[in-house]
């Protein structure tokens, strides 16, 4: 029997064009003649489709057009099992379903990438592909990622972080605390977004207060580190669950500002808007950015970085494939851990390659796991037989 693999992408996030982009690149690389894959498209707004029209990435020019030609879709559970049903585009239609064996979610960001969606398809019982709620929540927001990292052993940035609340209360407070902490250079990031969105480099007190107001504008939390100016960024990918984890080869992302920007990450470095990606197919993404593969380090750097990207990955009890992103500061050649993307980019699937691993190979494995995991959870009790309201 073919198995359906429901690929959920889009939803309600800032990363939703990056998650059309990873999307299609994961439908492209999934073995057809074991899977027949039905693309799940959560718009901007909230609202589900299906249809073959969300396969080509070059229709999400006119998203309107677009969501004309699709069809709207509720989720459905069935006697345990899980299907969708395909809203009837007039009275006169009957209403079809599509029974949904694995989720893939490939949704960036929020209500896909931070457990959200994860507990909605733990409340389904379909098997998913990835992190579960717990590890997925805990890598979305990066300073609950560093206080179970600093828990674990893994050297992190010291930093300083407030909620939007107090900020509009208590400004000068907070930017008194801040400077009494750290001096100048500093950076300014949301506490649980991703793509580089609302990171800024801040040297004096009027930019630090801009940084702040964007942030606040974007996410409940802020997070202030010292900027490390003499830096050198590397990633490694882990892939497995905690029974058995294996680590990529590392990459050096390569950024053209002071910081690796957006546009570093999806457009290949530049000024360039996401748009630019849509004109290439499904080829754009994190894998179109400039990086060294291998990265150049010595081999102690190497496999001391791999160690932490897997120690990482098993303390929060990872699982599927999670790109580490770590800085180093090339003044002291300390290592810290920057985040666990648990969604990354491309699913990182070019620091498989080198290792023989091609991306289809990257979406058996993931899938693998995802029924793995999903026998285990339905070994565990949850409802006992005897209804005792009977007595
Ligand atoms: N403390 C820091 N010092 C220097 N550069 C940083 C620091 N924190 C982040 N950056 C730069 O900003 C980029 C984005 O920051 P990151 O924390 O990874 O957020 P995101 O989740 O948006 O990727 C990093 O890849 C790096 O280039
Ligand atoms: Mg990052």
């Amino acid at each position: 029997m073919t198995l359906n693999i429901a690929v959920i992408f889009g939803g309600r996030s800032v990363e939703h064009e990056i998650s059309i982009i990873s999307a299609l690149q994961c439908i492209n690389a999934i073995d057809r003649d074991k899977y027949e894959v039905v693309p799940l498209y959560i718009s901007k707004q909230g609202d589900w489709y299906t249809g073959k029209h969300l396969l080509d990435l070059s229709n999400f020019r006119d998203l309107d057009l677009l969501l004309a030609k699709s069809h709207r879709v509720i989720l459905n559970q069935n006697s345990g099992r899980a299907n969708f049903y395909l809203e009837p585009k007039s009275i006169f239609t009957k209403r079809s379903s599509i029974s949904i064996d694995i989720a893939f979610p490939v949704i960036h960001g929020t209500y896909g990438e931070d457990g959200s969606l994860q507990g909605l398809l733990e409340i389904m019982n379909i098997p998913y592909v990835g992190c579960d709620v717990l590890s997925s929540a805990i890598a979305m927001d990066k300073v609950t990622t560093k206080i179970l990292l600093q828990a674990s052993g893994i050297k992190v940035l010291d930093y300083y972080s407030f909620y939007s609340e107090i900020w509009i209360g208590s400004r000068d407070a907070v930017l008194s605390d801040i400077k009494t902490k750290f001096t100048y250079p500093l950076i300014v990031k949301p506490g649980n977004l991703g793509s580089s969105i609302g990171v800024t480099a801040v040297n004096d007190d009027v930019a630090l207060e801009d940084a702040i107001d964007l942030v606040i504008s974007l996410s409940q939390r802020v997070l202030i580190e010292p900027h490390i100016t003499n830096l050198k960024e590397i990633n490694c990918a882990v892939l497995g669950d905690r029974d058995f984890a294996e680590v990529s080869v590392c990459e050096e992302p390569i950024s053209s500002e002071e910081i690796l920007t957006y546009q570093d990450k999806y457009s290949g470095g530049g000024k360039n808007k996401i748009g630019v990606c849509l004109g290439k197919g499904a080829s754009g993404g994190m894998s179109s950015a400039k990086r060294k593969i291998p990265a150049e380090m010595s081999q102690e750097m190497n496999a001391k970085i791999q160690g932490l990207a897997k120690q990482a990955f098993i303390s929060l009890n990872c699982s599927g494939v999670v790109r580490v992103d770590f800085l180093i500061d090339q003044n002291t050649n300390e290592i810290y851990l920057c985040e666990l993307n648990t969604i990354p980019g491309s699913l990182a699937f070019y620091l498989w390659e080198p290792l023989g691993k091609s991306f289809t190979d990257l979406t058996e494995r993931l899938i693998e796991l995802a029924r793995k995991r999903n026998r285990e959870v339905n070994n565990l009790t949850v409802s006992y037989p005897d209804n005792i309201l009977k007595a």
